[in-house]
């Protein structure tokens, strides 16, 4: 395969690239606009169907043409060397489009892109199916109706967010994706309709024996109320992301933790009872409260002597309960 840094940097990995790929099967000929070197391009080739390549940057297309064909020699790809917005889209029918962010060093500021947000997705009104790739940053209120949002997380790393037009959906608005590292599926993935926007509806109550931190594909979908409801869990504060049951259950979508210990947030409790622990390792995780994590781990464990070779691996959780700071030391299930 050949590359550039620039092109390397703002390509989708293949994993994503794969995953998304599959929307695509079957709807015939497939315009990728904004090919870059190609990280999009590869893998919808790999899907069989003829292609459109466009880009303005003629070494990156001619890359992307490239290293496609080093995934699906026979690729039928039309690669076209023009701005996006003079493109001739008779006759495709689909388009996956990933505008810049950057140009050269400079990145654009948040929410900027070229072409820009509003016409990638005005792309729907001349073909009938498209997807946008975005910064996982951008704000849910700019999402058309009847699309979906889809955030990726691969591992604990949110990645990208991605928009699909009402004919590449199956009908929820928001989606989570986990991309996994091993098993039979390269993605876990959850859709749903965002958690309502009333703290006051969310099913909140004391913890049970496990904690679960969902991933932050899960969190900034919106989704930690549709995962409750797979997991049968509740949340213990209306506005902060963790959830809590009494029954185990593993998930990709978020790391399960038994709950040792429920106490208010003290930094000198909290020390003392991890020395009567012995511990071997010490991981912090901190939602809704505010403070310095290192500072604090130093204080939690003033001397790495401390650690017990053996001893259980914790992982302190603080976070917000009954309105008041809270600890939960936890170790993993
Ligand atoms: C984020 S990269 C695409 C990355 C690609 N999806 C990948 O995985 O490799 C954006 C690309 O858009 C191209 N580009 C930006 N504005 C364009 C325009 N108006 N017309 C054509 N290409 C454009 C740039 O040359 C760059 O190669």
């Amino acid at each position: 395969m050949l590359f550039t840094r620039a092109g390397l940097e703002q390509s989708t990995s293949e994993a994503l690239a794969r995953h998304r790929a599959k929307r695509f099967a079957g709807l015939g000929r497939v315009a990728d606009l904004c090919t870059g070197i190609g990280g999009d391009l590869l893998a919808l080739a790999a899907t069989g169907q003829p292609l459109v390549a466009v880009d303005r940057d003629p070494g990156h297309l001619r890359i992307a043409v490239h290293n496609a064909h080093v995934y699906a020699p026979t690729a039928a790809i039309d690669a076209r060397c023009e701005d996006v917005r003079a493109a001739d889209l008779t006759g495709v029918r689909a388009v996956f489009v990933d505008p810049a962010r950057r140009s050269g060093a400079r990145r654009f500021s948040p929410g900027a892109s070229e072409p820009p947000l509003d016409w990638c997705l005005a792309l729907a009104e001349r073909v009938p199916a498209v997807a946008v790739k975005a910064a996982p940053g951008l704000p849910t209120e700019l999402v058309p109706p009847g699309w979906e949002i889809e955030f990726v997380a691969d591992g604990r790393d949110l990645k990208e967010a991605a928009l699909y037009s009402p004919a590449l959906t199956s009908g929820a608005s928001r989606r989570a994706t986990v991309l996994l590292a091993s098993g039979a599926a390269p993605a876990a993935t959850l859709a749903g309709e965002p958690d309502p926007p009333d703290p006051g509806a969310r099913t909140v109550s004391d913890p049970g024996a496990f904690l679960y931190d969902p991933s932050p594909a899960v969190t900034r979908a919106g989704l930690v109320g549709t995962l409750g409801r797979q997991l049968e869990a509740w949340q213990i504060d209306p506005m902060i992301a963790f959830l809590t049951s009494d029954q185990p259950v593993d998930t990709p979508f978020a790391r399960l933790l038994r709950i040792e210990t429920s106490l208010p947030f003290d930094v000198r409790r909290l020390a003392a009872l991890l020395r009567t622990m012995g511990i071997s390792a010490l991981d912090l995780r901190r939602r809704g409260l505010a403070g310095d994590v290192d500072t604090l781990r130093r204080r939690l464990l003033p001397d790495r002597r401390e650690l017990v070779p053996g001893g259980p691996a914790v992982t302190v959780v603080m976070t917000r309960h009954h309105d008041q700071p809270w600890a939960f030391v936890c170790t993993s299930r």
